[in-house]
């Protein structure tokens, strides 16, 4: 198999003119997601296609006085470029056995998955890519000359790990494997003994394993969805606080990995944002403390679970036309929809008609499917769903 479906010997040739050159960058392709989020989100009455959970207010996070206590004291100077000491204590024990040398602050994850891509990535490295899955990394990397070669979750089963795809991926040239989980959007969580497999993959071949992991503390269940770190000394992993903490708007994201992947990592942020924000830090600071992170995360998972029943009452009031698989956790669900529109032009329709929006499934790559967010408001949800029940109408008949 080529990476790039070319004949191999037209491949090698790319390859050769792109390392003969120093590298070429190619040109980047539009990130479908963001853009389409960018271009509706505001414009419809009922937004469903975020996949954070409904964000928490400064007034849940902080008391009258503490906030009397930032007005008067909090000093707007640079922090350290890699986050403070304290943020980055905090994020480690959210980790076992977790270094806070082994953590790099930046703005949002989705800025950790890009400096990852540029930083890691050479011309003609190969990446395991999970699919379906954010694809930030995997546009960027390519863009950067990298082969990406996709594995999947199965639908047949539940959208869980397709390990024979993923064993096809990975070639003695695969510098990472990239997952996601829990799954964004499927909402699947890998089990332990996937985790092992994942892990032994990347042993025969000496790969990273890059695990976004910003859903994990959003669990149906109570059981928080095991990190990747500590199982195996190649383990990167990004999270942050915008999805499971609710806490979007104060981008804080952050990298944990082998010192020399953190390292070169902040090397290009100095050519970038160079650091978090003060007040995002000192707020970030205080979310991560245990108690208040498990104050949170219980906040949220209420959410979470009250929602998704009132979601399952009306995918099944379509029965025959949409269904889906439970998330295990995160507050979106992947539906499959059953009707002659491909995802887009079915979006396209609800947003014109019944200002209601949700993310087509070909944002991340799968036709036939919709992510929805039911971690909003019930109401709001309520109303939502009537509006995408006209759309459904008008497709039905
Ligand atoms: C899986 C995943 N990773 C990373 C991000 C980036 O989020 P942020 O930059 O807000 O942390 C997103 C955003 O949707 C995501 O779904």
């Amino acid at each position: 198999m080529t990476c790039t479906g070319l004949d191999p010997r037209i491949e090698g040739l790319i390859l050769y003119i792109s390392l003969f050159q120093g590298g070429v960058r190619l040109k980047i392709a539009e990130f479908k997601l963001e853009r389409t989020l960018a271009r509706f989100q505001n414009e419809v009455e009922y937004d469903l296609s975020a996949s954070g959970i409904y964000p928490m207010f400064i007034r849940e996070i902080l008391t009258p006085e503490e906030m009397v206590d930032v007005y008067n004291n909090l000093h707007l100077k640079y922090v350290h470029t890699a986050g403070t000491r304290h943020l980055r204590e905090a994020v480690a024990s959210f980790y076992e056995g977790m270094d806070p040398k082994s953590v790099f602050m930046t703005n949002g994850s989705a800025e950790a998955l890009y400096l990852l891509a540029w930083s890691l990535i050479d011309p003609g490295d190969e990446i395991a890519f999970m699919l379906p899955n954010f694809m930030l990394l995997s546009q960027v990397a390519e863009a950067n000359g990298a082969c990406v070669r996709n594995f999947t979750l199965d639908p047949s089963q539940n959208w869980s790990l397709d390990v024979e795809s993923l064993k096809s991926a990975v070639t003695p040239r695969t510098k990472l494997i990239c997952v996601c989980n829990p799954n964004n959007p499927t909402g699947t969580v890998l089990s332990k003994d996937q985790m092992q497999e994942v892990v032994r993959i990347a042993e025969t071949v000496g790969a990273y394993i890059l695990s976004d992991e910003v859903y994990r503390g959003a669990e149906q269940g109570e059981e928080m969805t095991p990190s990747f770190w500590g199982l195996y000394d190649k383990v990167i992993v990004i999270s942050g606080l915008s999805k499971s903490f609710g806490l979007p708007g104060l981008r804080i994201g952050w990298i944990a990995g082998p010192q020399e992947i953190v390292e070169k990592a902040w090397f290009y942020h100095d050519y970038l944002s160079t650091t978090v924000t003060t007040f995002s830090d000192m707020l970030a600071t205080r979310a991560l403390q245990p108690e208040m992170r498990n104050r949170i995360f219980r906040r949220n998972r209420e959410i979470v679970r009250q929602n998704l029943e009132t979601f399952t009452g009306w995918v099944q009031s379509h029965k025959g036309v949409l269904s889906f698989t439970p998330p295990q956790a995160g507050c979106f669900a992947f539906v499959r929809f059953d009707l002659p529109v491909s995802s887009w032009d079915l979006v396209m329709d609800m947003v014109k008609k019944d200002s209601v929006f949700v993310i087509p499934g070909s944002c991340f790559g799968i036709e036939g499917h919709l992510r929805m967010n039911f971690g909003v408001e019930r109401t709001f949800l309520e109303r939502g769903l009537e509006r995408v029940d006209r759309t459904l109408a008008r497709f039905r008949k």
